[in-house]
């Protein structure tokens, strides 16, 4: 009877098979120990010499890492193994014998842009594997947390016309006689479906030509985009907070083997049970120059260096990644900044009554460096000052008429934000690159393999 690892702790006694690949090998003359991996567990298969046959052993001595191998055995109890059992084989059939495998397994890892062209392969190994595990529950965790509340899943075209996010960072394609680009964001799509079913989420890969090399940046990453009618900054924010303490519990209770391969220090993650911080980005500013003081004072040669670079950008202006990530070393938990100057951000955000030169907009940044996770806001929905917009920002209005037709019939306060798959899936797993998020990462000089 076959059985993935992970099964085996409840057939101790029985004699299974278990499919898959060798680890890694030692042992002597006499004993082998064969650690083999199925993808759900590794397990330690032990083959004393007079358990097998003597072609089975002499092979068993020679098999290289990877080699694939179905192996039958006894299920027994192992106190000291971390799967609480071992194996005791009775019978080793090797389906193919590999030599050389090319990635060994040692903790000092290579160049990443060595294993990243191996990414084929490299995603067997324990770290990969381990944060590819995360990913898959952070994806799990958004759905439900979107299912359970009622959203509709809708999802936005690859294809677009016009750019959401600003002409610099798109991606154009041919298109048989005409020019597309590839989405950046579904966000304006996923207005159409607020306006049809009221709160819905888009959730797909989206492209930005990101001519940065950054530890934070892809040019291909996967977005999850709530977007809900009647709903406004306020509102958005709670919803924001709501789900990455949902994304990040879930992953804090599902993914402790993970994490722990990663040795993750969860301290940081575990306070994602308090409140967010909420903070303008006038009070910011006020916050940001007392850190930036307190720091080139503290005699830390980390911080000091920091500290030079917070503010760089000046009033009025974005905020810059040594902003950030001060702010993650001083609250220590996500914070939320809301209202950003309006001409820091896009043409769709709605201007803030009590001062219209900011925006209702709201960023989540997370702690660690990793800042930014999420951006998003309510939206503009007086048709005129869309037009406008529409004008100011050069946006050619052939291919943008049909997103105004939202507020020539029925337009109602709306909103919503983007969470970046990889950017929660880094600070989870506490990865220094987002490259290591996504199976295959795209980046600017990397589409291989
Ligand atoms: O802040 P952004 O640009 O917001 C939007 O696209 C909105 N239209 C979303 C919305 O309101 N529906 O991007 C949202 C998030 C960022 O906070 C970040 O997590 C992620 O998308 N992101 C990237 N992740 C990896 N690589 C990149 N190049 C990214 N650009 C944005
Ligand atoms: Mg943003």
């Amino acid at each position: 009877m076959h059985y993935e690892i992970r099964e085996l702790k409840d057939h101790v006694g029985e004699i299974v098979d278990v499919r898959g690949w060798l680890y890694n090998r030692r042992g002597s003359g006499k004993i082998l120990f064969l650690q083999v991996r199925d993808g759900t567990g590794t397990v330690q298969a032990v083959m004393g010499k007079n358990d097998v046959s003597e072609a089975e052993f002499n092979i068993g001595k020679g098999l290289g890492n990877e080699s694939s191998v179905i192996v039958t055995a006894e299920v027994k109890t192992e106190p000291r193994s971390p799967i609480g059992v071992e194996l005791h084989v009775k019978k080793l059939n090797v389906l193919q014998d590999v030599k050389d495998y090319p990635i060994q397994i040692s903790e000092d890892v290579p160049n990443i842009d060595w294993l990243l062209d191996r990414r084929h392969l490299w995603v067997r190994s324990k770290v990969p594997h381990a944060i590819l595990k995360v990913r898959s529950e952070v994806v799990q965790a958004i759905r439900e947390f979107y299912y359970q509340r009622g959203f509709v899943l809708y999802d936005a075209p690859i294809f677009t016309p016009a750019s959401c996010e600003g002409v610099s960072t798109l991606f154009e394609v041919p298109y048989f006689d005409e020019k597309a680009y590839l989405t950046q964001s579904g966000q304006l799509y996923g207005e159409t479906g607020a306006m049809a079913f009221g709160k819905v989420v888009v959730f797909g890969p989206t492209f930005r030509a990101e001519k940065s090399k950054t530890r934070r940046h892809l040019t291909e990453f996967w977005m999850v985009e709530p977007e809900v009618a009647f709903l406004e900054l306020d509102g958005i924010m709670d919803l924001a907070e709501d789900q990455v303490r949902y994304v990040v519990t879930r992953a804090l209770d599902k993914c402790k083997e993970e994490l722990k391969i990663l040795e993750r220090d969860t301290s940081i993650l575990e306070r994602v049970a308090e409140r967010f911080p909420r903070v303008s980005y006038g009070e910011m500013q006020g916050v940001l120059q007392k850190l930036k003081a307190d720091f080139a004072a503290s005699g830390d040669e980390k911080l000091v260096k920091l500290s030079g670079d917070i503010l760089k950008n000046g009033l009025g202006d974005d905020l810059g990644a040594a902003d950030e990530t001060a702010v993650g070393i001083h609250y220590k938990r996500p914070v939320m900044i809301h209202r950003y100057p309006s001409e820091v951000k896009a043409f769709y955000m709605k201007r803030d009554p009590a001062d219209p030169n900011f925006v209702l907009c709201v960023d989540v940044i997370a702690p660690e460096g990793v800042g930014e996770v999420i951006g998003g806001g309510q939206r503009a929905d007086d048709l005129k000052y869309l037009e406008e917009q529409v004008i100011k920002h050069k946006i050619p209005p052939e291919t943008i008429d049909w997103y105004l037709d939202l507020r020539r019939f029925g337009s109602v306060p709306h909103g919503g934000f983007g969470m970046g798959v990889e950017r929660c899936v880094q600070w989870i797993t506490g990865c220094e690159h987002v490259r290591e998020t996504i199976p295959f990462p795209r980046t600017i000089y990397r589409t291989k393999p």
